[in-house]
């Protein structure tokens, strides 16, 4: 099967414009467009740039006219952009960075030592004092460049674990500023995050903001403990599990104190948008003809992610594997096509991962394949928003299996395409999504005898049962969209921490 890749010219920069005086900001480690280098001809290309959080927040922002901090996704040179420029309604600020920065910041800090951490340690952290110094470096730096275009009294929203200095550095450089920081993985549990060497400035980093939003409320109150025990902040109100209830910090500063509250924040994705989308009469016949690509098997089985450890990937193609083993799947009758987006192809944890699921894939083609009729569709790249929809729309079974995310916006996504009403979900327990998407086929992903049988369960659903469980599952998307979790986040950010009131010092 041909996917029909990324339209790059979608993500060509309009016009230069100027960024200063914005009054909404989001600030987060890449812009929502990335230069890249083309495979074929060595070219640089604009594409939109992976994963869940562009996803989830540009067609928030856009319709919102904010401003966009970010990085272009590749070390500066004599073609990065020094100015902002219009892109659909945004205007995008970039931040240069340097590739001694990339490697220590983006590759080191980022994703060789928080990546993991934050995902329950599923691949050691390696904690380098280097990779901490650029890592305070460039947060400086996107809290500069926050600084010089935010409006006065400006709201700004910074996202993510690569920028946890940047609440308190901009409060330093910018005290008008109503800040707010929403985390987009999980946060882990406070065993873990206490092996950081860097483990007070984390935090004192993040208490910089007014607002610090997570998407489970478990995530918040391992926050909250740490915050008082490492930053010994007083807890006036904890972190309930309620709704957009946030808990509140006190936070002593040299001169007063200051509230921080803390709360869960579920993200979601543009459901209404997505549902329109697959309901396209192109997107139909895409799906239709995505199909008869693949021999119109009886049972198509999908996975779509950003090539990671974290996504088990691994671990459904073992379950496959050894279902067409037992013969409890025929080969002739299902098939699987998995989806995987190149990411972070510099760090050493996914060059391993990558060649050892490409090992299986050939394998399993190896034992169960036939000419022309691969049991698994294994593609390395990234595809356009049209194609996803048809691809969705034509799988029978979606597999989500992380070990452990924030979210998985896939699993909301692959439910919003599905106005049929069939189709089945199966979710891994470790997705933030499965509290939500509670009538998916849910399963432990380190238990590989109820991942196969939730993948069997899922192939032989009934279309009754099937529409019973979508039901469901749209219900909760199509509420809960992106739109509901930004503005139930500004809201909580916008009704300000109560006074400042003067610090009691103890004796
Ligand atoms: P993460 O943010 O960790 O990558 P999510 O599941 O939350 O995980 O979000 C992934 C986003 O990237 C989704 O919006 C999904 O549609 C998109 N995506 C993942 N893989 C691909 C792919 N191969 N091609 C296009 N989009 C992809
Ligand atoms: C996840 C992270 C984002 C990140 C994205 C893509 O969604 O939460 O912050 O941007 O993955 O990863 P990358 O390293 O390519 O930016």
């Amino acid at each position: 099967m041909r996917p029909q890749p990324m339209d790059a010219a979608e993500a060509t920069p309009g016009p230069q414009g100027t960024a200063a005086g914005a009054g909404l900001v989001v600030v987060a480690n890449r812009l929502p467009v990335s230069l890249e280098t083309d495979g074929t001809d060595g070219g640089r290309r604009w594409r939109r740039s992976p994963g869940g959080l562009v996803n989830a927040l540009e067609p928030f922002l856009r319709t919102h006219r904010g401003a966009w901090v970010g990085w272009t996704g590749t070390a500066a040179d004599d073609t990065t952009p020094a100015h902002a420029w219009h892109h659909d309604e945004l205007l995008l600020y970039p931040v240069a960075l340097t590739a001694d920065e990339v490697d220590g910041f983006y590759e080191g800090f980022s994703n060789a030592t928080l990546w993991p951490l934050y995902h329950d340690v599923i691949m050691p952290p390696r904690y380098r004092r280097s990779w901490w110094d650029a890592y305070v470096h460039v947060n400086r730096k996107f809290a500069q460049a926050t600084a010089d275009i935010s409006g006065h009294g400006a709201t700004v929203w910074v996202q993510d674990y690569q920028l946890q200095l940047v609440p308190a550095m901009l409060r330093q450089l910018r005290p008008d500023l109503r800040i707010g920081f929403f985390l987009h993985i999980p946060f882990p549990p406070v065993e873990l995050f206490m092996q950081v060497p860097w483990r007070t400035e984390l935090v004192r980093g993040l208490l910089g903001a007014d607002l610090i939003g997570f998407h489970r409320p478990g995530g918040a109150r391992n926050f909250q403990w740490l915050a008082r025990r490492l930053a010994g902040v007083r807890v006036e109100r904890a972190v309930s599990d309620v709704g957009d209830d946030p808990g509140l910090l006190s936070v002593a500063e040299p001169t007063a104190r200051r509230g921080v509250k803390v709360g869960a924040f579920p993200i979601s994705i543009d459901a209404a948008g997505l549902d329109r989308l697959a309901r396209r009469a192109d997107v139909r016949t895409r799906a239709e003809q995505i199909r008869a690509e693949l021999g119109n098997p009886r049972k198509i089985v999908l996975g779509v992610d950003r090539l990671d450890y974290t996504k088990g990937i691994d671990i459904r193609l073992r379950a496959l594997h050894e279902l067409l083993t037992e013969g409890r799947v025929s080969a002739d009758s299902t098939t699987m096509v998995q989806i995987a987006t190149p990411s972070r192809e510099r760090v050493e944890h996914y060059l391993r991962m990558r060649e050892d699921i490409e090992r299986t894939v050939g394998r399993i083609n190896g034992e169960f394949g036939r000419v022309g009729r691969p049991a698994v569709h294994y593609l390395h790249t990234s595809v356009g928003r049209e194609e996803l929809a048809a691809l969705y729309r034509a799988a029978d079974v979606m597999l989500v299996t992380p070990l452990r995310d924030g979210m998985n916006l896939v699993a909301k996504e692959y439910v919003a395409c599905r106005y049929d009403l069939q189709g089945a979900l199966v979710l891994s327990e470790f997705a933030g999504a499965a509290a939500e998407l509670t009538s998916a086929y849910q399963v432990n992903p380190y238990h590989l005898e109820e991942v196969k049988s939730g993948l069997e369960q899922a192939l032989s659903v009934t279309p009754d049962e099937a529409g019973r469980r979508m039901s469901a599952l749209r219900e909760q998307v199509l509420t809960h969209d992106v739109g509901h979790w930004a503005q139930s986040f500004l809201s909580a950010l916008g009704d300000r921490p109560p006074a400042e009131e003067p610090v009691r010092r103890t004796a």
